[in-house]
């Protein structure tokens, strides 16, 4: 009899090991290397699940939308790529347009994606909205929940995918959920009864929420175990090829090691999208960390409300041009994939005890903001080392472009010494370890949308051609001193900049003359 070897997978990151370790050396994480003996593959109690649907008949093609022989290569054999025949749906559209941006226009039939995230983040509540709007639009979705009971389900269905206004006259009757028949829920853990079901009522769209309570009876280890997740993961994605079904993977990305993570089947699957956010504020942004149909520089902004996740429209965060600035806040340009946003970006500086300082971001990049630092201490001689230093993004949604560095830094110089950027000023660019202002990409895009929003004077790196929409003045600055010879007066009992020390929003001449001075010196 063959020998069985087994080695040691890492919970979190899914790296494989000989032998066992307290830490994992690839991710660092403790006590998350578990034993993993692969199953010996032709043994008849290990028959796949999937091999068992392709036997019962359930051929290729068989989940709707689906088309003939999207799959028909996967039985049939080796044919030339040209006579490879599309399904009859390319792509199946969400009902939402920031998922189907995030997707690259929607599901690809007989695709696997999985959503990952942290616990109660919203990735159920996503899902069954999508679920639901995908069976309005005539699709049947077979909906697994392996946590929570199908009455919970239909619970947040009640929240979520009651139409506007059309409450039930008998709240303990619960609402009512019309155009929701091909929208079937399953409460159950077990895989095999799972692809039983999904073989009855064929469905084009099959959600697993979540792989880490799904089990197979044949395999060893508790559910969230590497074996399951694994075992069953690879299950569901031949599955998906085989039948055409999208098949939608919800995983939780787990601190304490307990569960296996979504990091574990990454590589199977040929979506990964990564939902984020804070708890405590509404805003979400889904982001795919992989993707074989699309690409993944877009992102999907969501909020979340009392009836759900609502499509972002990035227009409606609040942002006033018109308002009088104030100390340590700067409006930055900042790009969500291809889409640009404004962001306020704030920060606060706090004396204390020298060697006790604290920098602390929020929503941004703690490395950018320790390097903002160290330059504006070189290049602006401003004395930060027995300050604390917080920054932040407003509103939720993390900026870790460099394009923000300007912003940030005028906005620790305006807190440090109690001094504005004009009003209406809108900042991008990124600062290097030299005190330059570097050019970003999308220079033209970030100004349109600035000036959309009404801030009609942007500041931005002298160097390089832009073309910037009409309207809109532009103060180009070569290095961070210039930037920083932008901040009005410092602010005193009266608001109003002293004239002597403001300079003209285009004024370009007199910091160009600084820089010109200093270089000689
Ligand atoms: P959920 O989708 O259950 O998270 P996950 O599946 O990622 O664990 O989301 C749970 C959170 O979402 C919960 O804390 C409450 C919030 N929520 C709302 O704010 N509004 C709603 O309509 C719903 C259904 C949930
Ligand atoms: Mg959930």
């Amino acid at each position: 009899m063959a020998k069985t070897v087994s080695h040691f997978v890492c919970r979190t990151c899914g790296g494989v090991q000989s032998r066992w370790m307290g830490k994992c050396p690839d991710c660092g994480a403790w006590d998350a290397l578990e034993r993993y003996t692969p199953a010996p593959v032709a043994r008849e109690a290990h028959r796949s699940i999937a091999d068992a649907w392709t036997e019962s008949g359930a051929r290729a093609g068989d989940a709707e939308g689906a088309g003939s022989t999207a799959s028909a290569a996967l039985i049939d054999g080796a044919q030339p790529i040209a006579c490879v025949e599309p399904p009859v749906h390319r792509r199946i559209g969400t009902g939402s347009a920031e998922l189907d941006r995030v997707l690259g226009e929607g599901f690809v039939p007989g695709s696997v994606v999985l959503l990952g995230g942290d616990p109660g983040i919203g990735k159920s509540t996503l899902l069954l909205q999508t679920a639901g709007r995908l069976a309005r639009g005539g699709s049947t979705v077979l909906y697994v929940s392996s946590e929570e009971s199908a009455f919970q389900t239909r619970l947040r269905a009640e929240r979520v995918l009651v139409p506007v206004g059309a409450a039930s006259a008998d709240p303990a009757a619960g609402a009512a959920l019309p155009g929701l028949d091909s929208l079937l829920v399953l409460a159950e853990t077990d895989l095999a009864r799972v692809a039983e079901q999904a073989r009855r009522h064929r469905p084009g769209v099959l959600i697993i929420d979540s792989i880490q309570l799904i089990h197979r009876g044949d395999v060893s280890g508790a559910p969230g175990s590497v074996s399951q997740v694994r075992r069953c993961a690879t299950d569901l994605v031949y599955l998906a090829k085989v039948s055409g079904m999208v098949v939608i993977l919800v995983g939780h990305v787990t601190k304490d090691g307990q569960l296996a993570g979504p990091r574990l089947i990454e590589h199977m699957v040929d979506v990964v999208l990564s939902f984020e956010g804070e708890r405590h504020r509404p805003h979400r942004v889904v982001r795919a960390v992989k993707n074989r149909f699309g690409s993944t520089q877009e992102v999907a902004l969501f909020a979340m409300t009392e009836r759900g996740l609502e499509d972002l429209d990035p227009s409606l965060t609040r942002l006033d041009p018109s308002a009088a600035p104030r100390p340590g806040t700067v409006v930055a340009s900042v790009m969500h994939g291809t889409r640009c946003l404004l962001v306020e970006i704030q920060a606060l500086v706090a004396g204390t005890f020298p060697g006790t300082a604290r920098r602390r971001v929020s929503g941004l990049d703690a490395n950018r903001l320790a390097m903002a630092i160290a330059v504006l201490e070189q290049h602006l001689g401003l004395a930060l080392g027995d300050q604390d230093v917080f920054a932040s993004a407003a509103g939720g949604l993390k900026v870790v472009e460099p394009a923000v560095d300007l912003a940030m830094a005028l906005a620790i110089a305006g807190a440090a010494r109690r001094r504005t950027v004009p009003p209406g000023t809108a900042v991008f660019g990124e600062v290097g370890l030299g005190g330059e202002i570097r050019p970003v990409h999308q220079q033209e895009l970030r100004a349109e949308e600035a000036h959309r929003r009404g801030y009609r004077h942007v500041i931005l790196s002298a160097e390089g051609e832009v073309r910037l929409p009409r309207g809109v003045e532009a103060t180009r600055v070569r290095t961070l001193a210039d930037a920083g010879a932008l901040l009005g007066a410092p602010l005193q009992s009266t608001p109003a900049p002293a004239d002597g020390d403001t300079p003209e929003p285009r004024g370009t001449t007199r910091p160009r003359r600084r820089i010109e001075s200093a270089r000689r010196a």
